[in-house]
């Protein structure tokens, strides 16, 4: 008998992607690997996802620790953009994609598989995150979307269809959001948030305290960078892994780092998202921090613009686009002296920059003091205004003898 053909999915535990293990072997008649990736979401411990995945009919399952790869490769990165969608939101679920894509790619090769499959809705940014990352990884996969082709209209007719083909369906109640999270931070859509009138309830968040509830003293917290990338927090050096982790901890009971917004995504829709990103936020204010005392103003100014741009062609699925390649390349050039210090203080929900320092400083007391070490030069200003303005005060002359104002 000829041996089937593959299908690698990318397999949480949930609903959607257990019925994508059943689907796929009845409708493409293939043979199903399933791929957990840690991406430091929350979880009750993915060796159970793994016997899960198994006991639905997968022929292997692996789940893949993608933390440090994450932190290392892609959040580095993320930070060094101070990557924020529409100024808002730090790209969570935009940067894991990319990842989990071409670990999918490797264990399709591995096993040889036609197919790599995923259990993203045909509304969202997920699929298309999932799927130009695949094509641009290796553009002779195919790729297939359970949910976007079977006609399970609802969660009911999904759990009515996983008993009929004996997959084990949640006892508990369903949450009524649609969760996405990893190191970086978690996204809440869906039920009564889909009103964007009604207040987020207390209950969606789980990384961060509400602010009301943080502790009544601030906390202080000094965060070291090396070329851009924190190394150590109140002096002690730690994996930038393991900063992303404390600073999780830090501003989450502090009640710092949750989000409410509505969001363009790409496929036209606008929605509105909830997010928690406790230390993701708190890391991108220490670094800007960082950048507004060590850039070149020039440099700054133009960053602002394509952190921009670096932030839309991640969020729109772009990862490994030649575009984002050469925008890395600017940022990275941006970071070589970036190495200093940032003090933040925390309180009920706020995160502050109070301090900052570097050798790398571009910050010059004598320049800008009012003191009497002030070394700047004040004759020259008014000829360097007066040249700066010419061209408006000429302009401004012609209109007046015109007697028009514009
Ligand atoms: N809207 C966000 C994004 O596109 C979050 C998506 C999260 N996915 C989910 N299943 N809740 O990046």
């Amino acid at each position: 008998m000829a041996e089937k053909e593959k299908a690698v999915l990318a397999y949480s535990g949930g609903l959607d992607t257990s019925v994508c293990i059943k689907w796929l072997q009845e409708n493409y008649n293939v043979d199903v690997i399933a791929v957990v990736g840690e991406v430091g979401q929350e979880h009750d411990g993915l060796e159970q996802v793994k016997e899960k995945a198994l006991k639905t009919g997968a022929i292997a399952c692996h789940v893949v620790d993608m933390r440090e790869d994450f932190a290392n490769e892609y959040l580095t990165v993320a930070l060094a953009a101070n990557s924020l969608y529409e100024n808002k939101y730090p790209l969570v679920s935009a940067l894991s994609r990319p990842l989990i894509s071409k670990s999918l790619v490797d264990i399709a090769h591995e096993y040889g598989a036609k197919y790599i499959a995923h259990g993203c809705t045909g509304k969202g940014n997920d699929q298309v995150r999932f799927e130009t990352s695949v094509r641009l990884l290796d553009p002779t996969i195919t790729i297939i979307a359970p949910v976007r082709e079977w006609d399970l209209h609802t969660r009911d007719e999904e759990m009515d269809w996983a008993k009929e083909h004996g997959i084990d369906v949640p006892t508990t109640k369903a949450s009524p959001y649609s969760i996405d999270d990893n190191l970086w931070g978690r996204a809440i859509e869906c039920g009564v948030l889909e009103d964007p009138w009604n207040e987020p309830p207390a209950d969606i968040y789980t990384m961060t305290v509400d602010p009301q509830a943080a502790p009544d003293a601030p906390e202080y917290v000094e965060i070291d960078f090396k070329q851009g990338v924190p190394c150590a927090i109140d002096g002690k050096e730690m994996p930038y892994l393991d900063i992303i982790y404390a600073m999780n901890d830090i501003a989450g009971r502090n009640g710092y780092g949750r989000l409410d917004m509505i969001e363009n995504r790409l496929v036209g829709v606008k929605s509105r998202e909830c997010y928690e990103c406790p230390g993701a936020l708190a890391l991108i204010e220490a670094h800007k921090a960082l950048e507004d005392l060590c850039l070149e103003r020039d440099v700054l100014h133009h960053k602002l613009n394509f952190e921009q741009m670096w932030a839309i062609e991640v969020y729109n699925g772009k990862w490994f686009s030649p575009f984002k390649k050469a925008l890395d390349a600017f940022m990275a050039s941006t970071q070589t002296c970036l190495t200093g210090s940032v003090r933040l203080r925390f309180y009920k929900g706020s995160c502050v920059v109070v301090g900052r320092k570097s050798e790398a400083s571009v910050y010059n007391y004598e320049l800008a003091t009012y003191d009497a070490a002030d070394s700047f030069n004040h004759e020259s200003a008014k000829g360097f205004i007066d040249l700066y303005g010419l061209q408006l005060c000429t302009w401004a002359a012609n209109r007046a003898a015109l007697g028009v104002s514009e």
